[in-house]
């Protein structure tokens, strides 16, 4: 038995020699030390033998045994070594000075629409306004003419956080704070106020084609004397046709929100599928785009603006269907998937 060790010893030594990575060093521990390895074949031949033998024996196989083990393990770290060795010598050709090509990024599509329209705002005297996306349950509702547990807080399916404030469902919740900044230069200088507000949004939406529940509003407001509803005609109008560079077809429709009255849904003709049909536009033609309407009398109240002597439009522009259909970007969920393959075609 002592002879088969020795003979053992010597082909491990030369095998083990050979070795130059962790999978061969690895056939060679499961050859001797696996279930059938050759170590293993060796004590189970033990039981052959006699008491003394056996004692003797015994003990020169596992001695043996630890000794593989131990030959593996030094050789792993050496292998590991070796890896590293041969890295540092790759990265040595390495040189950083050199001149390389990188590709250029590109701007989302929601910011190319949200920058082409704030200069087209910015061009008509509107000024643009900075906002939280965390607001009060004031600034969202409240302050817009929608009471606690009034039954229009269910339109928007909110998401409220821990400590009471929420992640605001529409840029709409920015008014109160924009009317509360101009409205002294409102009524001391008769500055109209006119300014837009772009942000993202959120709501617990289930999500389809044209449903997400993070996307981008922009919302416009003016105020002064005598604004009425023709102003928001030809201001909608003129930035729409902006923005697509032709005289596109709108459509007003009736429509209720809290903080307007009366209140529209502005529609542009469908691009993508030019009005015949198209799941971004739910087989209808049209695509819902800017809502808007008179500011109530309430909302003025509460940013501190005297609705018998002051009148004002609002819109909330949705910046992420414009994108769509400035881009003929089908699926909203395209959006945000972070997908640089689908956004690498806005590089300019
Ligand atoms: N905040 C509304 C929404 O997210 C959109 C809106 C409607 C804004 C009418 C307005 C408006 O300023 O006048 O659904």
């Amino acid at each position: 038995m002592e002879e088969k060790i020795l003979q053992l010893k010597e082909k491990l030594e030369s095998e083990i020699s050979k070795v130059t990575d962790g999978m061969a060093l690895e056939s060679i521990r499961v050859a001797y030390l696996g279930k059938k390895g050759s170590v293993t074949e060796l004590l189970k031949g033990l039981k052959d033998l006699g008491d003394a033998e056996k004692k003797e024996f015994g003990q020169k196989v596992n001695q043996f045994k630890n000794e593989i083990q131990q030959t593996i393990d030094e050789y792993k770290t050496k292998l590991a070594e070796l890896e590293v060795q041969k890295e540092l010598e790759a990265a040595e050709e390495f040189d950083m000075s050199m001149p390389r090509m990188v590709a250029r990024g590109s701007y989302h599509p929601i910011t190319l629409v949200q920058r082409e329209c704030e200069a087209i705002f910015k061009s008509m005297g509107f000024t643009v306004e900075d906002y939280s996306e965390v607001v009060s349950e004031y600034e969202c509702f409240e302050s817009l003419n929608i009471p606690k547990h009034h039954p229009a807080r269910d339109m928007q399916d909110t998401y409220y956080l821990e400590n009471g404030q929420l992640l605001k469902t529409q840029t709409s919740a920015a008014q109160n704070a924009i009317y509360r900044k101009y409205k002294d230069a409102l009524v001391n200088d008769g500055k109209p106020i006119k300014a837009i507000f772009p942000g993202r949004c959120f709501r617990n939406e289930a999500t389809d084609a044209c449903h997400e529940n993070t996307f981008f509003q922009m919302e416009g407001v003016m105020v002064g004397k005598d604004i009425n509803i023709s102003n928001l005609i030809f201001f909608m109008k003129t930035m729409l046709s902006e923005v697509f560079q032709r005289d596109i077809k709108v459509r007003l429709r009736p429509g209720f929100f809290p903080f307007v009255e009366p209140g529209f849904e502005l529609d542009i003709n469908c691009l993508i599928c030019g009005g015949e049909g198209c799941p971004s536009c739910k087989h209808s033609g049209w695509l819902e785009l800017c809502p808007c309407g008179m500011i109530h009398p309430e909302v003025l109240k509460a940013g501190g603006i005297d609705p018998e002597e002051y009148t004002g439009f609002a819109f909330g522009l949705g910046l992420t269907r414009l994108a769509m259909m400035k881009y003929g970007v089908k699926d909203i969920r395209d959006l945000n998937s972070g997908n640089l393959k689908s956004m690498e075609q806005f590089a300019e």
